[in-house]
This record gives C-alpha cells, sequence and structure tokens, in this order.
C-alpha cells in the first residue's frame, strides 16, 4: 500500500534530492509540494520545483505557493551563506528549462489543512525549510495538529547547529515555527544535524548520475556538484555533502533507518540560544512524548536506498 505524501520545500539542492528519493519511492504517492522560503525566496523555489518535476518526468504533481516569511517579519532575504551553498538560483547555477506550468491557486496553507483533513494517517508530510506553512496551518485549523503525521529536517539536539553554535539553518529562519509545531501535540519525528551530518555524498555518486547518459542524471549530477563543493569550504572535515533533506523523506518510507528518541522538543525563543532545539522541560514527565528525534542513522543502508531510489528516476 502506497502513503501520501506532500513535500514542503525551500529548494534548493538537497530539497531538490529530497525530491527524487520521493518520486522513486514506489511506497509514496507525492500528492502535491508546498513551497517554503529559506534557500531562495519562494517564487524562485516554487520554479525550481516546477522545473525539477519537469525534469524527473512528473509534471503532473501540483505545487502550491506557502507564506514567503516568517510572520515574526515583515520580508525574507537570502542569506550570503545559503547562495553560496545552493547556488543564487537554489539549484547549483545550472539552467534547466523552466516549465510552463504555473503554481495552483489556492495556497499551501489551505492545501495541507485540506490533505490533511482528506487523508488522516495515510498521509505524511515532510517539511525541509523553515516550519512557516506548517505554523500557518496549526493556528488556521485548529484539528490540523492533532490529526498531521509530520517529519521535519531541521534542528540539532546532541550536535553544534550549523548557523551558531545552537541553531540549524530551517529552525533559525522561524523558530517561533518551529516551537509551535512542538509544541502542537502533532506527531513529529526531526531529522536533525545529529544525523543528516552523517550521511554524505560524493562526487564518485554524482558521476553514477552522469554516466546513465540522461538529460536528468546529468543535470542533478550537475546542481549536486555545486553543493559538494560549497561543502569543501564550509565543512572540509566531512569529505562529502550533507544528505539533510532526503534522509527525512528516507525516515518517511522506513523509520527503522534511524534510532529515535522519544522527547517533547522545544525551540528556546529568548537569549542567546534563541534557535536551539532542546527537550521542553515543562513537559519532561508528560507520560506522552508527541515528538522523537533521530540521535544515529544507518548510514550505509541510508546510502544504498538514496541511489538506488534516485537512479530509478533518473532513468
Ligand atoms: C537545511 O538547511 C537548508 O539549507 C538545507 O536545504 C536543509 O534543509 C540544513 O540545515
Ligand atoms: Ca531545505
Amino acid at each position: 500500500m502506497t502513503r501520501k505524501i506532500i513535500l514542503d520545500l525551500d529548494t534548493g539542492v538537497d530539497d531538490a534530492l529530497a525530491l527524487a528519493y520521493a518520486l522513486g519511492s514506489p511506497e509514496l504517492e507525492l500528492i502535491g509540494v508546498t513551497c517554503t522560503y529559506g534557500n531562495v525566496l519562494i517564487e524562485q523555489g516554487a520554479a525550481n520545483d516546477l522545473a525539477l518535476l519537469d525534469l524527473l518526468g512528473h509534471s503532473e504533481v501540483p505545487v502550491f505557493l506557502g507564506q514567503p516569511h516568517a510572520q515574526t517579519k515583515e520580508s525574507f532575504e537570502v542569506l550570503d551563506i545559503s547562495a553560496f551553498i545552493h547556488g543564487k538560483n537554489g539549484i547549483g547555477e545550472v539552467e534547466i528549462p523552466a516549465s510552463a506550468r504555473r503554481v495552483e491557486e489556492r495556497g499551501a496553507v489551505d492545501f495541507l489543512i485540506d490533505s490533511v483533513r482528506e487523508h488522516g494517517d495515510d498521509l505524511v508530510i515532510v517539511a525541509t525549510g523553515p516550519m512557516t506553512n506548517l505554523a500557518a496551518a496549526i493556528a488556521k485549523d485548529p484539528t490540523f495538529a492533532a490529526n498531521a503525521h509530520i517529519v521535519i529536517m531541521g534542528g540539532a539536539l546532541t550536535v553544534p547547529g550549523n548557523v551558531n553554535a545552537w541553531t540549524e539553518a530551517n529552525i533559525s529562519q522561524d523558530p517561533e515555527a518551529a516551537d509551535a509545531l512542538f509544541r502542537s501535540g502533532a506527531d513529529v519525528t526531526m531529522i536533525g544535524l545529529d544525523v543528516t551530518l552523517q550521511t554524505l555524498l560524493t562526487y564518485a555518486e554524482t558521476q553514477q548520475w552522469r554516466d546513465l547518459g540522461t538529460e536528468a542524471g546529468r543535470a542533478l549530477a550537475d546542481i549536486t556538484d555545486y553543493y559538494i563543493k560549497a561543502y569543501e569550504t564550509t565543512a572540509p572535515y566531512l569529505g562529502g555533502c550533507g544528505l539533510h533533506d532526503p534522509l527525512a523523506v528516507a525516515v518517511a518510507v522506513d523509520p527503522s533507518l534511524v534510532t529515535l528518541l522519544p522527547i517533547n522538543l522545544k525551540v528556546d525563543l529568548e537569549g542567546p540560544t534563541r534557535g536551539r532545539t532542546i527537550g521542553d522541560e515543562q513537559r519532561l514527565n508528560e507520560s506522552e512524548r508527541t515528538s522523537r528525534a533521530a540521535v544515529a542513522v544507518d548510514v550505509p543502508r541510508f546510502l544504498k536506498e538514496f541511489m538506488a531510489r534516485i537512479g530509478s528516476v533518473l532513468q
């Protein structure tokens, strides 16, 4: 039986890899992509999603525009470091044909709400950018949190952040939204830097995509090589690029890829640790844990799945 999935993306190189992973997973039916801001402005993210869906042979998947910035802010500007890591266009400065399609008229928040109402337990939402759209859905529909199943890429529990010592990028863009999500009671699985910085890709793997001789294989290899190159500067000790966002999709398919610590999470909103993901001391002794954080990952098994699934969509 297939499970329905919505991807909430700020596309972004590893968001593009998450999209390919979902499309290459026979267990999943991608019913929509909702766009958020982060690695790029939201309009650029939407253009990337539409173009990538065409490139990967899935022009049937609808794309929905979300909130353009955090609710606590007036606007959003792409950080220099994001443009350095993902390229100014978010997909490694690689030009792929723009889609003739447009985003849907219905907004991302309404699509998320309607989908949770319609599909309930048969749906998983994987969010790999700031949590702004999810927080807006929680605020708009009082039944959303109790019925949604969500896997996020974001946060860092046992390792330092990647924006500063405390904070991971997706959480730092909108700490209030992530905190609202964790406190909402929704079923949330956190795939943070704890595990995503253990899952690395190198030029050897992207060459395999190029060797397929397809347009999609060449494009995804070029896009990903830009990201690997950026990691040589930002985290040379890793020896590859972090497969953050595709790991979140992989866990939505198969949670046994990671070890999950049940913990009621929160985000620090004040002081120097603003943006830190941590256990909520006020809910430490509650018997129900609505969130869990991945603290270990089966790297060889994930990489094998990653290469098989991405390879299947690049044929
Ligand atoms: C996360 O931040 C973004 O730059 C990536 O796409 C990923 O979702 C990693 O911290
Ligand atoms: Ca992302």
